[in-house]
């Protein structure tokens, strides 16, 4: 279990005052200067040394995602644009941060842009996230006040910081879709490559990271990174932040180790699963686009990226969705298959067609009204999605169904056999006419 010493976000719930005068006696903005001075391949080593990977949901290395752009200014500026979208379902870590945290996020966004050589940062918040902005608003405002950022200020590096409201659209959270919404256009994914470091806001080199990778790195470069490289497993260091709802006894966020078993995890934060643990049905351990795991594996589940891996399944955004015994499972996917037709954006043939294909056979699946057949002839369409479309929400519209068929399919059939016994001794309905 992590230790307090260990803990970045120590206001994550927002009992202390997140104000500048708060973050200062926290020890936020407390050597940027010197930080800054160190250069910016100094700080590029060091988060890649610190093995932080993506908070945002693919786990990218962070640093060597840094390290793609451009190491001289050309004709185009550089930016640095912060995925603050948080739409994907169980998700709720980077509002935290917004609401109790925001210098410790500011402060990032000033040492990661320096690093990237961008003196303009955007940070894109999802529509809904109304507090989240108001604090956020309030905190760059002081930290332009303090001189902390702005023209001249007293980090010695030029630097504007501005916030985007979004309008409560998915889609919108996925990277390039950020790029073409924050340019005022629709937000639908791009075609990568180009990537975004070659051309992304306005066709300028541009970084998008999450809200999480990013307020994490001052503490990692004020601690060193040998000290976040300790804290986890090889591959999968650090300190994360984990989103626990559903059917536990107290929901809630918390920072914890990189690999911590999830038992550890439910039990120690979130009160045990309701009904205890042996009530376990089922968890989403990353977010509503992973595929779900069933309770005989959550046994010894260390909750990092390579070991959710290796059970097919993933970290995602470590937003963990308990669901006990009383769960209808399948209903429970289908409702993220509707999800996901719904926030598809409709450019590529696969998730269009696909996501509205693969709900409604869910939504009859739920019920029972299907053939067994079906069930193979569902499983094979969601691999005609996956990986055939221009973005991830594809694969995300397939993967929570994937996980069902590999773990509960007997509960499909069984639903099945349940339906067509009725359907047999139903009487027959007369035509309306
Ligand atoms: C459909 C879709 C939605 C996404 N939504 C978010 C989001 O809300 N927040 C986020 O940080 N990343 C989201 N991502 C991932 C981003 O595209 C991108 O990988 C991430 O912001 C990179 O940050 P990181 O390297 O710091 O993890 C989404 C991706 C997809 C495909
Ligand atoms: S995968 Fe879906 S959401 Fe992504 S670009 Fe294609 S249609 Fe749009």
């Amino acid at each position: 279990m992590l230790s307090d010493k260990d803990r970045i976000f120590t206001n994550l719930y927002g009992l202390h005052d997140w104000r500048l005068k708060g973050a200062l006696s926290r020890g936020t903005w407390s050597n940027t200067r010197e930080i800054i001075a160190n250069g910016p391949d100094w700080i590029i080593e060091q988060i890649k040394a610190s093995g932080l990977r993506g908070r945002g949901g693919a786990g990218f290395p962070t640093g060597l995602k840094w390290s793609f752009m451009p190491k001289e200014v050309g004709d185009r500026p550089h930016y640095l644009v912060v995925n603050a979208d948080e739409s994907e379902p169980g998700t709720c870590k980077d509002r935290d941060i917004m609401r109790f945290e925001p210098h410790q996020l500011i402060e990032g966004c000033m040492i990661a842009s320096f690093a990237m050589r961008a003196h303009v940062c955007y940070i894109y918040v999802r529509g809904e996230f109304i507090r989240e902005r108001e604090h956020l608003e309030y905190a760059i405002e002081e930290a332009y006040e303090a001189r902390l950022v702005g023209k001249n200020n007293r980090n010695g590096w030029d630097f504007d910081i501005y916030v985007h409201h979004g309008a409560g659209a998915y889609i919108c959270g996925e990277e390039t879709a950020l790029l073409e919404s924050l340019e005022g256009k629709k937000g639908m994914p791009r075609l990568k490559p180009p990537f975004p470091a070659n051309a992304g806001l306005y066709g300028c080199p541009t970084t998008v990271n999450n809200v999480e990778s990013i307020a994490v790195a001052p503490t990692i470069l004020r601690r060193g990174a040998a000290w976040f490289a300790g804290l986890g497993k090889p591959n999968n260091t650090g300190t994360k932040l984990f989103c626990i709802s559903g059917h536990v006894n107290t929901p809630c966020n918390v920072e914890e180790e990189m690999g911590i078993p999830l038992r550890e995890l439910l039990e120690k934060h979130a009160g045990g699963v309701r009904g205890g643990w042996d009530n376990l049905l089922a968890v989403i351990p990353g977010g509503s686009s992973v595929p779900c795991l069933p309770a005989e594996l959550c046994q010894n589940l260390s909750m990092d990226f390579d070991s959710l891996r290796d059970v097919k399944s993933g970290l995602g955004t470590a937003a963990v969705i308990v669901m006990d015994k009383s769960t209808d499972i399948v209903r429970a996917i289908a409702r993220l298959s509707y999800f996901y037709k719904h926030e598809s954006c409709g450019q590529c043939t696969p998730c269009r067609e696909g996501t509205g294909w693969m709900w409604r056979v869910m939504d009859r699946m739920a019920r029972g009204e299907a053939h067994k057949r079906e069930i193979d002839m569902l499983l094979d369409v969601t691999y005609q999605v996956e990986g055939h479309t221009i973005c991830a929400l594809g694969d995300a519209a397939a993967w929570p169904i994937q996980g069902l068929i590999r773990h509960f399919r007997p509960e499909i059939e069984r639903r099945i056999d349940e339906f067509s016994a009725r359907a047999k001794g139903a009487p027959v309905l007369e035509a309306a006419e």
